[in-house]
């Protein structure tokens, strides 16, 4: 079922029957994020549609109703699995627009390298960032990559994550790129959280075309994207464009040809310098550009005119030790923004809320524009924003269920424990509970 994620599995935690419908009552706050069917920009960000002491009804994985209590318990009450949430916030379930899940190894030695105050280039140039990571995954089997990156899904579900997008990236060569992608379509078909696969073989020049950039894009143009957009599930392509990395020409030829393959473009724009990322974006009609952080006044402008979402990743700044994207800027210029972890080996975090408390203490936005951007404006950039993002009828059932009475707390609080529940597909899973696939 190529293009679309495939249907998953969604199991009961062992030891339970899972109902056919949910009645969830008296939160403090639902926050349904309904509103426009498109990603929200300007002011809409700071819509929320709250609903004060709210129930949600859900059957069959889908939201079938909201509204107040004490409206929505004479109509369900007698159906469906009924969860009293007094005092606590629901918001939709968290939507990770960035990620790079699927690698082998880890890079905690760099960190020594950063305190001596090594930057992202100097530590590549040193034989770590993505190259180390690549010779790790190439010499890793499926089945390890396959394990690791289940754990690492089974984390993000207990930060409240309910839909991923995964980026390939650390094979480079048709047969370990086609593994890694093989890693996700097995990760769609076994777990709960439901995964939009991305297509990245464009990540970095493997080392067997050392100075030779141009042909390793003639291979990942002429063999890897017709193999995969013929043979995959993946959606979307994207490319990092950056000094060392590739050009803007050669993103522009790989996303062309993707495109013409039936696959959605998104960009690693202008992360460490300007390079003329994000008015590319805008140019392919990209539904991403990602980071963003030197990104021009022309780019921006670019972005809002073309409706590109902009999936800004404070907790990538973090570990990179680089500025933090002008998100102010991008929001009254009227470019929709989107949060994401950017998991990864170089930046190690499964939380989107510590993403949301970063985007309100370093990006300078607001609680509710965070949340916007964590949930609705993520749906929309990996293409899912008519099903998941928000609590509407219609849509999947996935909620979060927090230990706060605010959804403001959300940002307010920093690396703490707010998520006490989440709801995938209608059926309930407890934060601590270990094993949901
Ligand atoms: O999004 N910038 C390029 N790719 C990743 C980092 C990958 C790595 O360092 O392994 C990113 O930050
Ligand atoms: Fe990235």
């Amino acid at each position: 079922m190529k293009g679309r994620p495939r249907p998953h599995k969604v199991l009961a935690p062992k030891g339970t029957v899972a109902p056919r419908a949910l009645l969830l009552v008296h939160a403090e706050e639902l926050v349904t994020l309904r509103g426009p069917p498109h990603a929200r920009r300007g002011r809409e960000m700071r819509d929320l549609a709250v609903i004060p002491d709210g129930a949600l009804y859900a059957a069959d994985g889908v939201v079938r109703d909201v509204g107040p209590t004490d409206e929505l318990v004479p109509r369900y009450e007698a159906a469906a699995q009924v969860l009293d949430v007094t005092g606590k916030t629901v918001v939709p379930g968290f939507v990770d627009p960035h990620t790079h899940l699927v690698f082998a190894g880890s890079r905690e030695h760099e960190l020594e390298w950063k305190a001596e105050g090594m930057s992202y280039q100097e530590i590549a140039a040193r034989g770590g960032g993505i190259g180390y990571t690549v010779s790790k995954t190439r010499a890793a089997t499926e089945d390890h990559l396959f394990a690791s990156a289940r754990g690492r899904l089974n984390a993000m579900f207990a930060h409240g994550t309910t839909t991923v997008e995964a980026k390939t990236g650390y094979g480079l060569s048709v047969p370990d790129e086609m593994k890694l992608l093989k890693v996700h379509e097995r990760l769609q078909d076994a777990h709960a959280v439901t995964l939009v696969s991305t297509f990245l073989g464009a990540h970095a020049v493997p080392p067997e075309y050392e100075h030779r950039a141009g042909e390793y894009v003639d291979l990942v143009v002429r063999e890897m994207l017709p193999t995969v957009a013929a043979k995959t599930a993946a959606r979307f392509c994207d490319v990092f464009v950056e000094d060392g990395y590739f050009t803007i020409d050669q993103a522009r030829h790989v996303l062309t040809e993707a495109t013409r393959l039936g696959l959605s473009p998104k960009l690693h724009a202008d992360e460490f310098s300007d390079g003329g990322g994000a008015v590319l974006a805008a140019e392919v009609s990209a539904v991403s550009a990602d980071h963003l952080v030197h990104a021009t006044n022309e780019g921006i402008r670019k972005l809002a005119e073309r409706g590109t979402i902009a999936v800004l990743l404070p907790a990538s700044s973090l570990s990179s030790r680089i500025p933090f994207a002008r998100a102010r800027h991008f929001i009254d210029m009227g470019v929709p923004i989107g949060l994401g972890t950017d998991f990864n080996p170089n930046c190690w975090t499964e939380s989107m809320p510590l993403v949301i408390s970063l985007a309100a203490h370093q990006l300078g936005l607001t609680p509710a524009e965070a949340l916007t951007a964590a949930t609705i404006n993520a749906a929309y950039a990996v293409g899912m924003g008519d099903e998941v993002g928000s609590l509407e009828v219609g849509k999947r059932a996935d909620a979060v269920i927090l230990d706060v009475s605010d959804h403001r707390h959300l940002a307010y609080r920093i690396g703490g424990r707010v998520v006490d529940a989440i709801v995938k597909d209608g059926r309930v899973a407890k934060r601590g509970a270990p094993e949901r696939i």
